[in-house]
């Protein structure tokens, strides 16, 4: 049997916490009561991930300028939260940037081993080009992070590109929860039981779309059908790899795969 589990505070991979540069926050005050919310939840660490697509075409320099006002902010108070960035991109924006040799923004420092990039997928359609891209990622030690995959009505279309390019997937806890309606919640599980050992969870915060993070609710709601190991590893163990810059290794696969396997069939056999 298993018995690790991790021993560091959660981590929230995505939201829209920078004032004025997505459909995210409006304004410091705002984003300073949500950073209430993660503090009083037990989230520890928040990446502030601004879009980055035609619609937000933020710079690097533009993030780091709100960033760094609203660390200033935090630093005033009494909220104790590691505060870092990185960005979401549309697929689309960043394979142009790609192609065109231009800087990117990672979810981890760019020095080192391994760089994780948030990518948001089109809705509808799946591009051509997509393993191409995915390919070259790989070469040159880069995974997408893919955001709310159970939201995509793409999803079945995309998932055979997972194995070839050890993507992960950051599923917003709203999902699960039921608040994205039943085709969502049910893709969302599907992804579960499909990718359990590239699962992570986060908010995708946006105080102006009053989507704001609920992770002592969904904590409680997924340690009950999953297990406390199952939890650790989606909220901590694995979200940190991420930060560090950390390949996911094949044990960490075969270890959590295992886990749920015995774990399922313990609780079939005390159904049956
Ligand atoms: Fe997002």
């Amino acid at each position: 049997m298993i018995l690790w589990l991790a021993g560091e505070p959660m981590i929230d991979l995505h939201t829209h916490l920078l004032p004025g540069l997505d459909d995210g926050s409006h304004s410091l005050s705002e984003s300073m009561e949500t950073l209430k919310m993660h503090h009083s939840q037990g989230c520890k660490t928040v990446v502030c991930t601004p879009h980055i697509s035609h619609a937000y075409p933020n710079s690097e320099s533009a993030i780091k300028k709100k960033y760094d006002e609203l660390k200033e902010a935090m630093a005033a108070s009494s909220v104790d939260v590691t505060l870092r960035y990185g960005a979401e991109y549309h697929l689309e924006t960043l394979c142009e940037k790609i192609l065109n040799d231009e800087p990117v923004v990672f979810l981890n420092n760019p020095d080192e081993e391994h760089r994780y990039l948030l990518v948001e997928f089109p809705f509808a359609v799946r591009p051509l080009w997509l393993e191409k891209l995915i390919d070259r990622l790989k070469r040159n030690n880069i995974s997408i992070v893919v955001a709310h995959p159970e939201r995509y009505g793409t999803s079945d279309n995309f998932v055979d590109i997972v194995d070839q390019g050890e993507c992960l997937f950051a599923l917003n806890v709203s999902s699960i929860l039921g608040e994205e309606g039943t085709r969502v919640k049910q893709n969302a599980f599907s992804f579960v039981s499909r990718y359990t050992s590239r699962i992570v969870w986060s908010s995708d915060t946006h105080p102006a779309l009053n989507r704001y993070p609920q992770f002592d609710r969904v904590i409680q709601y997924l340690q009950k059908k999953f297990s406390r190991v199952i939890t650790d590893y989606w909220f901590d163990t694995l979200p940190q790899k991420i930060i560090q810059g950390k390949k996911i290794s094949e044990s960490d696969n075969a270890i959590i795969n295992l886990y749920v396997d015995n774990f399922i069939s313990c609780h079939k056999d005390r159904k049956e």
